[in-house]
């Protein structure tokens, strides 16, 4: 439980160098959540407007229960080990105590969240890795559980850059109070996905990294729940090197994390969430360049697992391991035929269990290194 356990396998003998500029090249290091301490969270703004009305969830928050915690620990840790094997170094948060409250001159929260998805915290770009500002009260402290690996990074890599985006205050100015309303229903919240109404407003920056797609030069984000227009501005600032694309995706009424909605395979292709198509003005940088965006195939399940605010689609969660190899979870088999028909090695991995602690494979995962150069996908 400690961020400098000893890695097994190969990989263990990788020293230290951050760079990463896509979600497919070849992985070589990668940090890979944990499910301790998990909470449900309590009731706020933003989470509210994210749990569906008939959830199992409503109105329950506090520890999950251990049995839940040690399955999906197992879980990652099988996931960990896979890597491992295939000569990926890989490096564990450490968790603090989410039972404790948050108080900030702005906001008191009673609990917090958990540690299992980096990716919704860490945003690799290039030679840097940079905390999102988060956009919930309860994940406003998470990056606490990767400090040790910052740390580690920074001493033993000098070219590594550790950033940290503004933490935002997040008092009620940052969400649309109309959004907690219970009686609001699916088709008022499509309609106003569509018109690019969210439950935050612009009162100030507000990102998650899980929001954010790295495509060489190009970064893709979305505009939704968990980033509002000022964050994507600000990424746009901070990367002045880079092109900033933001997209929405009107087919989804709670827009929390692009890595379910919209997936890059390598270069040339992207699986695209049926039930929330890139709008076509969006498309053409894609097309232009010669990019094929396919439906992702159906979730092999109906409904989600328990306690679970993620959607069935993280079926399509998956993390390319290079552009010939793909995680899937194992479970999600049609995911995995379709990829395995575009010509994939297809590695399957369990991980349905912990679905419930904040995602699935690519969710759980942030990337360190990753091979390759950067590149520009869309001249
Ligand atoms: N909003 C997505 C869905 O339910 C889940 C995305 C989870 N991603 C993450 N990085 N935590 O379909």
């Amino acid at each position: 439980m400690d961020a400098s356990e000893t890695p097994t396998g190969t990989a263990a003998e990788t020293p230290t160098r951050v760079e990463s500029w896509t979600e497919w090249d070849p992985l070589r290091h990668v940090i890979v959540g944990r499910a301790d301490d998990g909470h449900i969270p309590p009731p706020e703004p933003a989470l509210d407007a994210k749990v569906p009305e008939d959830s199992d969830m409503r109105g329950q928050w506090g520890r999950r229960p251990q049995e839940t915690i040690d399955r999906a620990n197992a879980l990652l840790d099988g996931f960990a080990d896979l890597l491992r094997k295939r000569g990926v170094r890989v490096d564990r948060p450490v968790p603090v105590d989410f039972s404790q409250a948050v108080t900030t001159p702005d906001f008191h929260t009673p609990s917090q969240f958990g540690c299992m998805p980096p990716r919704d915290v860490l945003l690799t770009v290039g030679r840097e890795i940079l905390e999102a500002t988060m956009s919930y009260r309860c994940r406003w402290f998470e990056y606490l559980c990767y400090r040790p690996l910052m740390q580690r990074y920074w001493e033993e890599d000098p070219g590594f850059r550790h950033e940290a985006a503004p933490k935002p205050r997040l008092t009620d100015a940052d969400y649309h109070p109309d959004y907690l309303s219970d009686t609001i229903g699916e088709a008022k919240r499509l309609e106003w996905a569509a018109a690019r109404h969210f439950v935050t407003t612009e009162e100030e920056p507000l990102f998650d990294a899980a929001d954010v797609l790295r495509f060489g030069r190009d970064l893709v984000v979305q505009h939704g729940f968990t980033t509002n227009r000022k964050g994507i501005e600000w990424l746009r600032r901070h990367f002045p090197d880079h092109r900033v694309h933001a997209v929405n995706f009107p087919g989804d009424p709670y827009p929390i994390h692009i890595d379910a909605t919209f997936s890059p395979m390598r270069p040339g292709l992207i699986l695209n969430n049926p039930q929330r198509r890139l709008p076509d003005e969006q498309r053409k940088l894609f097309e232009r360049n010669g990019w094929e965006i396919v439906d992702a195939a159906p979730p092999a399940h109906q409904t989600p697992p328990p306690l679970c605010y993620s959607s069935v689609w993280l079926s399509m969660n998956v993390l390319v391991l290079d552009p010939k190899t793909v995680c899937v979870e194992e479970s999600e088999v049609y995911q995995a035929d379709q990829l395995d028909r575009l010509g994939f090695e297809v590695v399957p991995v369990a991980l349905r269990d912990a679905y419930a602690f904040g995602g699935g494979l690519h969710c759980c995962t942030a990337d360190v290194r990753r091979e390759g150069e950067l590149q520009d996908y869309f001249p």
